[in-house]
């Protein structure tokens, strides 16, 4: 395709921010925060060059909200203390000076949280209901966490404010709320993981309404400029099969209560764009944009020129895990039209390596 026709390479304007590109590189844990939850440096010196390369947008790997249940995976990061704060404020700094947007995305991991590299060495969720698939990294069962009570919640929230401080403290314009993937609010938005009976459980608007706490507690937090994401999903980490909402309409419900809140973008993860959703013969950028003008950030297999300019037909940023991961001039040759097939995910695992990407 003619990148003159192509969106690919037009601004878009996001809240207060004129995006150069509608490229981004989608946020990918590194688990290499080995010491005071701060990433190695290489990790930090990663993020800036993919900016440099000229994507639009430079998320954060997913950080953890709490020091007692938050923390899924060893070595993840977290963004409270002071010393953290310094780590990351040069890191902000760099990627906005090339020109991109830096968003730090945060989350809880719920019940795929792992005792043993949690402070507190506890599993707290919905409900008493562990993933039926063993943790990968562990080959065991996920233990059975306990279902969360108010204070438990509360608690939770306050971690997710906290963090929201320190990355307005570190620099950043943008702040996502993970509610993808099967972690904690993902797993209080699905039936297949909560069922409690209390106001947290039952109807698709109730069990929206810890999501909708954390994100008034976070806006509370932050001033009124910085842009607020929210990234969903239909799939979990844990039992990959599972669709976790029941229908198109389900979905769609559930699209119209986060467009209903103070948040500026929403981010649809999906395995494959192009999947055709809930037995629809509409994909999932689609079945979103239906329901809400806000804009959309779409990902899941878009690695060249074509699938990015397809993806862009229902959304408005495309972002990349895996090509933008292993590939630094992704966007380059993007721009060029070359032939690049997807990367698989063994490819990817480098990045939980201590070998520097390029
Ligand atoms: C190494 C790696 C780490 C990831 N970590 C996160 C994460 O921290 N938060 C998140 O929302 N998604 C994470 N993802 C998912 C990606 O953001 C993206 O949704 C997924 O890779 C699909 O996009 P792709 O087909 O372009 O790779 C990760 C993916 C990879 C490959």
């Amino acid at each position: 395709m003619n990148t003159e026709q192509s969106k690919i390479f037009t601004p878009f304007t996001l809240k207060n921010r004129t995006l150069k590109n509608r490229l981004g590189v989608a946020p990918m844990t590194r688990m290499s925060s080995v010491k005071d939850s701060i990433p190695r440096q290489d990790v930090l010196d990663f993020l800036v060059r993919r900016a440099r390369n000229d994507a639009a947008i430079v998320y954060t790997e997913a950080i953890v909200t709490d020091y007692e249940s938050a923390q899924g995976y060893p070595g993840q990061a977290r963004l409270v203390t002071q010393r953290q704060i310094d780590g990351w404020r040069p890191v902000v700094q760099a990627i906005e000076q090339a020109g991109a947007l830096a968003i730090m995305q945060m989350f809880h991991c719920g019940r795929m949280s792992w005792n043993e590299v949690n402070p507190a060495g506890r599993v707290i969720a919905p409900s008493a209901v562990a993933p039926k698939q063993n943790n990968t990294l562990t080959g065991a069962p996920y233990p059975a966490p306990d279902e969360m009570s108010a204070f438990d919640i509360a608690h939770v929230i306050k971690g997710f404010a906290e963090t929201a401080r320190g990355a307005v403290a570190a620099g950043f314009k943008a702040i996502e709320i993970h509610g993808a993937h099967g972690y904690l609010i993902n797993q209080f938005l699905s039936s297949y993981s909560n069922k409690r009976s209390d106001s947290f459980g039952g109807s698709m608007a109730n069990r929206f309404r810890f999501a909708r706490q954390v994100i008034a507690a976070v806006k509370k937090e932050v001033p009124d400029d910085i842009i607020l994401a929210f990234r969903i999903s239909n799939w979990g980490i844990a039992d990959m099969e599972v669709s976790l909402f029941a229908s198109a309409e389900e979905w769609q419900e559930m699209i119209s209560l986060i467009a209903a809140e103070p948040i500026d973008v929403i981010s649809v993860s999906t395995y494959d764009f192009r999947d055709k959703a809930f037995g629809t013969t509409k994909n999932m950028a689609q079945l979103t944009r239906e329901v809400t003008d806000l804009p959309i950030m779409i990902c899941g297999k878009i690695h060249d020129q074509d699938s990015a300019e397809e993806a862009l037909l229902h959304a408005d940023i495309a972002l990349s895990g895996k090509s933008t991961l292993l590939n630094p001039e992704w966007l380059e040759d993007v721009r060029a039209g070359k032939s690049m097939p997807p990367y698989t995910s063994d490819q990817a695992n480098i990045a939980y390596t201590t070998e520097p990407l390029p």
